[in-house]
């Protein structure tokens, strides 16, 4: 077998396990075997550059060149669909067919209306080559290195494809995938998306699309164009898309008569709350194609397709008080404390009230009859007050001025709705949440102990910072109650382990404002140890990838503090890793050589580019100058740079020329 070969083979058996796993939730072989065949892969590729495949299942990991996204002009436009909101306009929609069809029978394809953000994906010769976001219905924009990272889109189609076809569907991301990544955004003081909706749009605008590749997303294709296949019915379309490696919804029902169509409406719209993913009504589609035809489109919408909308379920009940929360970077959370009320499916005690500016909208009152809904955000909300109800002489809800657990002045930041205690480093859930924060997983993995060790040796003022984790004694957590000696040899095991967690995770177990894990690393690798890093101007911050102005400030407020400075210190010399580990470097082949990167490249991202020059000797310029040896001039290089290299007499390579330049 050749090299060329061997490398399709394992492209067709992972887009097989993938398919497997992703489209039919029905795996054949284990992680780790994956794991191993992908490892095999990845290392033939990195061999062979000249065999490199954008639709190769290793670039479904993505990569993190910053794109500014193209717009593209849809072939036929991405039209919308009118709404529906009762039984009688379900019942107007049918008749208004049967009248312009003359009273020929007709059959109506119920799906469901997902919930997530449409996209149209456009395949050649069973490579997809586009994927768009509606847009404007006429251009929309490239999302496609995003969407490549979504598993359950087929990157290669298999069986009897049409040689063109596009492909419509919803990209989605499914609740519990969704709670994980608010959860996630949360622990690190970023703002959570409002609901899966947010979530996934969000996701497929990301400049990063190795983050992307982490959001958990999901696709469901629901239209099939083609000029190449002549379907008499749109289930026919669907039914071959699904053989072509598609994920078709598995809940379309084809019904005769209105009454199938109103008990499938019921159907879901109980049953809905069971599905791992939110759907916001019911999707109806005249089934055949030439009827479809015939009834045509308006400008805006099918006539032969209509929505039906769930109606967000609501339920009343009576304010009890409202209480705020402190978040692990300050935020004041407001939340109503309501007599428990039955809601669409659950029981509600507690509703978000979000921020000031809300509760004044809302004209709050103690002891208010609250509105409450439950409709695509995950976390019920107040949408209204029955002022009739409001009991007399009632206090109007005010938003406190101090911090209700330690009593510091809050403060508002310029274009933000959110109130801050300010007090980091002496509000107690401010602490706990950092000490929570430090010992997490991403962070430094000190799984033995929890938020409840962590919090109870705050409270007995046992580690007040995250440098008194390193002075814990067995004894300290011995004679706490309920310890053990296993127990507490496991926390001081856990401790000395988490001295060999990289540089990069403690700068993110740090918990500095707005520094996530995927920034953490792009500070790590600008500032590559703790003291270059304080150091560092903001002018020097903001040069990093992924760090804007908010980001550059909360970095710096974080080193001018004294406390922290101190805490610094002391993690230092408890032999924490506070710089980056030396690299083995692959070669000393580009040694002494300065290389500049200016523009894109097919098969790599500059940052790879730049690990390879680096692994191999070579040194990074950020500009040309005369000292520059190669310039790797890309795709849509400035021309200014060009013509400075030109000047001074630079040779300028290709990325294959550089790579060969390797492999001689
Ligand atoms: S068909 C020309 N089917 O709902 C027909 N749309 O309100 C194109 N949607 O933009 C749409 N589930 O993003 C269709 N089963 C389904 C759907 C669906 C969700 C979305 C889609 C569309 C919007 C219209």
């Amino acid at each position: 077998m050749t090299t060329e070969q061997h490398i399709q083979q394992l492209r067709d058996f992972l887009d097989k396990q993938n398919y497997n796993y992703y489209v039919l939730n029905a795996p054949l072989i284990s992680d780790q075997e994956f794991d191993m065949k992908m490892h095999e892969l990845q290392q033939l590729e990195t061999q062979h550059p000249e065999l490199f495949d954008p639709n190769s299942p290793t670039q479904r990991v993505g990569s993190d060149i910053n794109l500014e996204f193209e717009q593209v002009r849809h072939e036929r436009p991405m039209l919308s669909l009118g709404n529906t909101y009762s039984r009688a306009d379900i019942a107007d929609f049918y008749n208004r067919i049967s009248k312009a069809l003359n009273g020929e029978p007709f059959d109506i394809m119920c799906e469901l209306k997902f919930d997530g953000t449409s996209i149209s994906l456009v395949y050649e010769n069973g490579k997809l080559i586009r994927a768009a976001t509606r847009g404007n219905g006429t251009i929309g924009d490239d999302v496609t290195r995003n969407v490549r990272t979504i598993k359950s889109i087929p990157l290669t189609l298999h069986g009897n494809y049409p040689a063109q076809v596009e492909m419509r569907g919803e990209i989605i991301m499914p609740r519990a995938g969704f709670e994980a990544l608010n959860k996630q955004r949360i622990d690190i003081g970023e703002t959570p998306f409002a609901n899966p909706r947010n979530a996934a749009a969000g996701s497929l605008k990301l400049q990063n699309s190795s983050i992307a590749a982490q959001r958990p997303l999901d696709c469901v294709l629901y239209y099939t164009l083609t000029d190449e296949r002549e379907y008499a019915l749109h289930s026919e379309s669907l039914e071959d898309a699904k053989q072509w490696g598609f994920k078709i919804s598995p809940h379309c029902q084809l019904c005769h008569s209105i009454d199938e169509i109103y008990n499938f409406v019921d159907l879901w719209d109980k049953k809905r709350e069971s599905l791992p993913y939110d759907i916001d009504g019911i999707v109806f589609k005249v089934n055949n194609l030439q009827q479809q035809q015939t009834l045509g489109f308006t400008a805006k919408s099918p006539r032969w397709a209509i929505s039906y909308k769930f109606k967000a379920e609501q339920a009343h009940s009576r304010l009890i008080e409202v209480t705020y929360q402190v978040g692990r970077t300050g935020t004041i959370n407001p939340v109503a404390n309501m007599e428990p009320m039955q809601l669409a499916g659950t029981i509600v005690k507690r509703a978000t009230l979000h921020n000031a500016d809300i509760i004044e909208a809302l004209d709050l009152h103690e002891g208010d009859t609250v509105v409450v809904e439950k409709g695509g955000e995950i976390i019920p909300k107040i949408v209204g007050v029955d002022t009739d109800k409001r009991p007399a002489n009632a206090q109007r809800i005010l938003f406190p001025q101090t911090c209700p657990i330690c009593g510091t002045k809050l403060v508002r930041y310029e274009g933000e709705a959110a109130h801050y205690c300010p007090n980091q480093d002496g509000c107690p859930p401010q602490i706990v949440g950092k000490l929570i924060h430090f010992v997490s997983k991403k962070a430094m993995n000190i799984d033995s102990i929890g938020e409840e060790t962590a919090e109870l040796l705050y409270k007995r003022g046992i580690v007040k910072n995250i440098a008194d984790f390193y002075k814990l004694t067995f004894n300290d957590i011995y004679h706490l109650d309920g310890f053990k000696e296993t127990a507490a040899n496991n926390i001081i095991k856990g401790i000395i382990e988490s001295k060999n967690i990289p540089y990069e995770r403690v700068l993110f177990a740090l918990g500095i404002h707005f520094v996530g894990e995927v920034v953490a690393k792009k500070i790590a690798q600008a500032f590559p140890s703790i003291s270059l890093l304080q150091a560092a101007t903001k002018e020097q911050l903001l040069l990093t990838d992924e760090v804007g102005e908010k980001i550059a400030d909360s970095v710096i407020d974080y080193f001018a503090k004294p406390q922290n400075k101190e805490i610094i210190a002391q993690l230092s010399a408890a032999g924490l890793q506070m710089q980056k580990a030396e690299k083995q470097l692959e070669s000393e082949t580009l040694s002494g050589k300065q290389f500049v990167i200016s523009g894109t490249f097919a098969q790599h991202s500059r940052d790879e580019l730049k690990a390879i020059i680096e692994n191999n000797g070579g040194k990074m310029q950020s500009g040309v100058s005369a000292k520059t040896n190669y310039l790797v001039a890309g795709e849509n290089m400035g021309p200014a740079k060009l013509e400075k290299a030109q000047k001074l007499g630079i040779t300028i390579i290709s990325e294959t020329e550089l790579i060969s330049m390797l492999n001689k």
